[in-house]
């Protein structure tokens, strides 16, 4: 993206937000805070495929943003005991690439591809047969004397990450034996995950600082720890370190983030809805173009925590802001503002 928000869900590029990730990141399912019903599927998926001595069926998890599916798919391959290759979809570009990396897997391994929905339609078909029946079809040689041979492959487990389901093909969708979406958290969760970071990063933090934060993250663990992290440089300069309410709300204030998380970014794509559009809908290219984003940003990055707090609508006709949306901008309601269009 092209400005970095405080509270935009992608990792900064900056290798101390990648640094503080790494570092944060939980290593098992005791460590993994919240995601109650896919922690509880699975373990059971786990424990049963550890007793048959087989890797586990493929996972595929989608979801927003920043909500722990790359940090996921490594609890899975160390509560299995197995080694995990990281990929992503931009990554894979020719077939090749992707026989060169499946043949390099050993039995069990666990292959992660990350963005699976941007994966080549060419790559996409390899990688469902690949994963159907863990054999690979290669040609070798070209023209007349080209020839197609079959490869055995390793048992391994693909665990594809995509923040759009839509996007993947369905037969590579129905490849997957695991499908599991990743909700947003609850502030409770998020507290907790203020407080482990906390503790980890060996930064004091009053209760009540840790629960302010809780309700701007966005009900999101990477949000919740960047914030953390900015606070926590606040308080060493403008006070002796102790993260308490009084220099959380002072840092909040400078970094422009609201009681519910949202930043100028927000309010100014709410509010040119609104005064363009009044309380009609709006398609999401037009949305695009009033904030100068590309319409997948606004999709993946703005809108989920938006959809979230109710203050995005989706009509069959295009997005609409809500009243609710309205009262915490401090503005009249919708009908009041309606225009033609
Ligand atoms: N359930 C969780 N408990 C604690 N920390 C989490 C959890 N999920 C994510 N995080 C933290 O948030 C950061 C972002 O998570 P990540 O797995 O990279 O998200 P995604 O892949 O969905 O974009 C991780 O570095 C990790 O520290
Ligand atoms: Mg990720």
């Amino acid at each position: 993206m092209a400005i970095e928000r405080i509270v935009d869900t992608g990792v900064h590029d900056d290798s101390d937000e990648q640094q503080i990730e790494v570092s944060l990141r939980p290593q098992n399912f005791s460590e993994y805070i919240g995601q109650e019903r896919l922690k509880r599927n699975l373990k059971l998926a786990i424990d049963a495929a550890k007793k048959r001595g087989e890797p586990i069926d493929h996972v595929l998890l989608y979801g927003p943003p920043g909500l722990g599916k790359t940090t996921m798919a490594t609890v899975i391959a160390n509560e299995m005991g197995t080694n995990i290759r990281i990929t992503a979809g931009p990554a894979i570009e020719r077939a090749g690439d992707l026989a060169s990396i499946l043949t390099n897997l050993a039995d069990g391994d666990v292959l992660f591809i990350d963005e699976i929905h941007r994966l080549s339609r060419t790559v996409e078909e390899v990688l469902y047969s690949a994963m159907e029946d863990f054999k690979l079809d290669i040609v070798i040689g070209k023209g007349p004397a080209a020839r197609s041979v079959r490869l055995d492959l390793p048992k391994f487990t693909v665990i594809g990450a995509t923040t759009r389901t839509g996007s993947l093909a369905a037969p590579l969708r129905d490849r997957f034996g695991h499908i599991y979406r990743h909700e947003f958290y609850t502030p409770e969760e998020i507290g907790q995950i203020i407080a482990r970071s906390a503790r980890i990063l060996e930064s004091s933090i009053h209760p009540e600082a840790a629960k302010m934060l809780s309700t701007r993250a966005r009900l999101t663990p990477r949000i919740a720890n960047r914030l953390l992290k900015r606070v926590r440089d606040y308080a060493d300069v403008n006070g002796d370190g102790i993260i308490d309410t009084v220099l959380t709300t002072q840092a909040l204030e400078m970094l422009e983030v609201d009681e519910l998380g949202l930043d100028p970014a927000d309010r100014h794509l709410l509010t040119s809805v609104i005064d363009n559009y009044g309380n009609n809908p709006v398609g999401l290219n037009t949305i695009a173009a009033l904030t100068g984003d590309e319409a997948t940003t606004i999709e993946d990055f703005y809108e989920p925590y938006l959809l979230q707090l109710g203050f995005i609508e989706r009509t069959p006709r295009g997005r609409k802001v809500t009243p609710k949306a309205l009262k915490h901008l401090g503005r009249g309601t919708a009908g009041s503002q309606q225009k033609l269009v």
